[in-house]
């Protein structure tokens, strides 16, 4: 039995410049679906998952994701004096409880790998969850809560995985894989961002990892990988022979919000699930597809 997953780290440090300008001012994991930004998904995801302590790995301009898991005593007032209950009720549940957040900056975005490196003196010696904000999973049981379950029979690194067209693999880590029973996958390599013709398979890791401490040592070696990056990927690949890693397939959709069609398409799901948005919601998409004028010839990004 491996030991129980209490911490995660949500890495919120990069810098989010396919979303310029509005990620200018504005960190990226604040981008809203529907109403609720980004990073609020994740966390409350951790937290159905029994996280008991967040860890979040900031950099310049993020000050934004601090106020927002904070007691933000005017709004209180004002929602209370115009007996806006349900909304102070929506403000009561968010937050965390005092003690649980820690933040540590990230000084400069040397990748994700170096990011989760920066919180290691936060987790220690013990098995430790990262979110990344960006990728957001609907499930009817949180993807992170259905990997804690998996993990807890296998134990090693764990992060969850997709299949994805065969064109796709230069944008994702991916598994060389020695056995597959369909849910999870054991794998004897793992490489980043692969051209079609070199990927080893087309199981690619999504933001959601269990991480065994071991990885900690490996990051700090501070080995740059693809894109001249700190990978995390590459510091798991590297602890293989001593640390199993398995694949696991999720039970859920993934939207990738780090990219523009992804975060539209996320905001219309779950606006469609919406009791308040969802036929609404229906109608607008029913009279833009009957009018759909034809797409601009540049592909978005
Ligand atoms: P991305 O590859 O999406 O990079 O990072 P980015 O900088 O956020 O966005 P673009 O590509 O410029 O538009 C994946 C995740 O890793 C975190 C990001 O915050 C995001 O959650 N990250 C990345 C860091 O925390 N630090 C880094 O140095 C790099």
């Amino acid at each position: 039995m491996a030991r129980p997953v209490r911490k995660a780290i949500f890495p919120v440090g990069g810098l989010g410049t396919r979303f310029l300008p509005a990620t200018k001012a504005m960190p990226k994991e604040m981008l809203p679906i529907v109403d609720k930004p980004l990073i609020q998904y994740a966390v409350e995801e951790a937290r159905a998952a029994g996280v008991e302590e967040f860890i979040f790995v900031t950099g310049r301009g993020k000050s934004a994701i601090e106020d927002h898991f904070d007691h933000s005593y005017e709004l209180r007032d004002v929602l209370s004096s115009r007996g806006k209950s349900a909304e102070l009720s929506l403000l009561e549940e968010m937050l965390l409880e005092p003690g649980q957040v820690a933040y540590i900056r990230q000084q400069e975005p040397l990748g994700l790998g170096h990011a989760v490196w920066c919180a290691r003196h936060l987790v220690r010696d013990e098995p430790v969850a990262v979110l990344l904000a960006d990728d957001l999973v609907m499930a009817d049981v949180a993807c992170l809560q259905q990997m804690v379950d998996a993990h807890g029979k296998v134990g090693g690194n764990m992060a969850a995985v997709m299949d994805v067209p065969l064109a796709h693999t230069q944008r994702y880590g991916i598994l060389d894989v020695i056995d597959d029973d369909g849910r999870l996958a054991r794998a004897r390599g793992l490489v980043e961002k692969p051209k079609p013709e070199d990927a080893p398979s087309t199981l690619s890791i999504i933001g959601r990892y269990i991480l065994d401490p071991a990885v900690f040592e490996e990051l700090g070696r501070r080995e740059t990988g693809a894109g001249g990056e700190i990978q995390l990927t590459d510091a798991m690949a590297r602890t293989i022979d001593r640390v199993p890693f398995h694949g696991f397939r999720f039970a859920g959709t993934r939207f990738d919000c780090g990219n523009k069609a992804g975060f539209l398409e996320a905001n219309i799901a779950f606006a469609l699930q919406r009791e308040d948005l969802g036929e609404v919601t229906q109608s607008i998409l029913q009279r833009y597809a009957a009018s759909a004028p034809a797409a601009p010839k540049t592909a978005a990004k």
